[in-house]
C-alpha cells in the first residue's frame, strides 16, 4: 500500500495523546424511536454518479447482475437504486409512468428481486426533479401507491424545485414548508403498508439530522452533492464531525454516495472515502459502473474488514478525535469494545503518524490490526506508528 522511496518526503507526526480506549462512554442518541428497516447503514448502488440522467433499464439490470457476480451482494450491497431520469409522463388520472428507457418497471423490480436484491427509485417534492423530470408535488399518494405496486423498496426524495412550490404558501418558514413536504411523502409511503426506505435528500438544510426521523425518514443527506475529486469528497466527509449523536440504527446521516472507481481520484483517495464513510457509519452506495470496474476498484469496495466497520451492529457513527494540520485521527466505537481508528493524511507528502495506546486500562495485551491489509501492527512502548501516504489513510482496529 505504501511505497517506500528515499526520494519521498516523510513527515513525522506524533499524536501522542490519542487515548484510544477511554472514549467508549456512550453518547445518548437524539431519538429513541427509529424504524427497523435499516438497523445498519444501507449498502448498494445508485445510478447517478456514473450514469446521470441517461440511466436505462439495461444499465440497472447490468448493475444488479454485477452485484451478484462480483460477490458484492453477499457482502451486503443490496439496494439497486435508480436515481433521476426514469420518469415519463402522467396519465389522465395523474399516475406517473416511466419513460421509454424503462419499458417495464414492475418487470425490472421482479428481476432485481429475483437476484436477492432490492430496487430503489427517486423523486422530488417539487414540480420537477433536479434534472427536470416530473416531481411528485400534488401527486404524493398516487406516486407512493405506484411505487408500492411496482414493488419498490427505497425512495430518495430530493428537494430540487420544491423551493418555488406555491402550493405551500402560508405554511410558516421555508423550513416549515420543507418539513411538511417531506412529512406528506412520509405519510403517503406509510399508507401503502409496503416497507419502503425513505431517504431524504435535502442537503442538510435546517439541521435535517434533528428532524428527519420525525417526518418518517430513515436517512438524510447532510450535505450538498459529492463530486469525483479529492477536494470535494474531503470537504464533505471531514465536515461530518459532530453529527455522531444524530445517527444510529434506523436513522443514518448520509454524506452522499461513493465515487470509488469513477476515475477522478487516486487509489489512496478512494480508500480515504471508503474508510471515512465506514467510520462515519454512512450509507455505502457505490456510484460507479459495476459492470465495468477494475480489480482495484472492486477490492476497495469489497474489503470485508472495512465493510464490517461500517456495518458494525452497535451502529455508532465515528467522529474526529484529533487534528493537527493536515493530519486527522477519527475513531468509531465497535460492538464488543474494540475501536476503529482512522489516521488520515490530508497533506501533500507521505507521513508517519504515531498514536499512543495509553488509556487502555487493565488490558495487558491489545491487538492492533491494519484493517485494509488484515495484518497485525506492532505496538512499541504503547505506541503504534504507521506510514500514511499523501491523501491516504491507515485504518486500525484496536482491541
Ligand atoms: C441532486 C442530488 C443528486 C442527484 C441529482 C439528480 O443534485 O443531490 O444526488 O440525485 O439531484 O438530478
Amino acid at each position: 500500500m505504501f511505497i517506500r522511496s528515499a526520494k519521498l518526503a516523510v513527515n513525522r507526526l506524533h499524536i501522542l495523546n490519542v487515548v484510544v480506549w477511554s472514549m467508549l462512554a456512550l453518547v445518548p442518541q437524539a431519538h429513541s424511536a427509529a424504524s427497523n428497516l435499516l438497523p445498519t447503514p444501507p449498502m448498494g448502488w445508485n445510478s447517478w454518479n456514473h450514469f446521470g440522467d441517461k440511466i436505462t433499464d439495461r444499465d440497472v439490470r447490468a448493475a444488479a447482475d454485477a452485484l451478484v457476480s462480483t460477490g458484492m451482494r453477499d457482502l451486503g450491497y443490496r439496494y439497486v437504486n435508480i436515481d433521476d431520469g426514469w420518469q415519463g409522463q402522467r396519465d389522465a388520472q395523474g399516475y406517473i409512468h416511466p419513460n421509454a428507457r424503462f419499458p417495464d418497471m414492475q418487470g425490472l423490480a421482479d428481476y432485481v428481486h429475483s437476484k436477492g436484491l432490492k430496487l430503489g427509485i427517486y423523486s422530488s417534492p417539487g414540480k420537477t426533479t433536479c434534472a427536470g423530470f416530473a416531481g411528485s408535488l400534488g401527486y404524493e399518494e398516487k406516486d407512493a401507491q405506484t411505487y408500492a405496486e411496482w414493488r419498490i423498496d427505497y425512495l430518495k426524495y430530493d428537494l430540487c424545485s420544491f423551493t418555488s412550490a406555491r402550493e405551500f404558501d402560508g405554511i410558516g418558514t421555508s423550513l416549515d414548508k420543507e418539513k411538511r413536504a417531506y412529512e406528506i411523502m412520509g405519510a403517503a409511503l406509510a399508507k401503502t403498508k409496503r416497507p419502503i426506505v425513505y431517504g431524504l435528500c435535502q442537503y442538510g438544510i435546517g439541521s435535517v439530522w434533528e428532524w428527519g426521523s420525525s417526518v418518517g425518514g430513515e436517512m438524510w443527506r447532510t450535505t450538498d452533492d459529492i463530486f469525483d475529486n479529492y477536494s470535494r469528497m474531503t470537504s464533505i466527509g471531514f465536515a461530518q464531525a459532530g453529527l455522531t449523536k444524530f445517527g444510529g440504527p434506523g436513522r443514518w446521516n448520509d454524506p452522499d454516495m461513493l465515487e470509488v472507481g469513477n476515475g477522478g481520484m487516486t487509489t489512496d483517495e478512494y480508500k480515504t472515502q471508503m474508510s471515512l464513510w465506514a467510520i462515519l457509519a454512512a450509507p455505502l452506495l457505490a456510484g460507479n459502473d459495476l459492470a465495468h470496474m477494475s480489480r482495484e476498484t472492486l477490492s476497495i469496495l469489497t474489503n470485508r474488514r472495512i465493510i464490517a466497520i461500517d456495518q458494525d451492529p452497535l451502529g455508532r457513527q465515528g467522529d474526529r478525535y484529533h487534528a493537527e494540520g493536515p493530519y486527522e485521527v477519527w475513531t468509531k466505537p465497535l460492538a464488543g469494545g474494540a475501536k476503529a481508528v482512522g489516521l488520515f493524511n490530508r497533506g501533500e507528502a507521505n507521513a508517519e503518524m504515531s498514536i499512543s495506546l495509553s488509556g487502555l486500562g487493565d488490558r495487558r495485551t491489545v491487538r492492533v490490526i491494519d484493517v485494509w491489509s488484515g495484518e497485525q501492527v506492532p505496538v512499541k512502548r504503547g505506541n503504534c506508528t504507521v506510514r500514511v501516504p499523501k491523501h491516504g489513510v491507515v485504518v486500525l482496529k484496536v482491541g
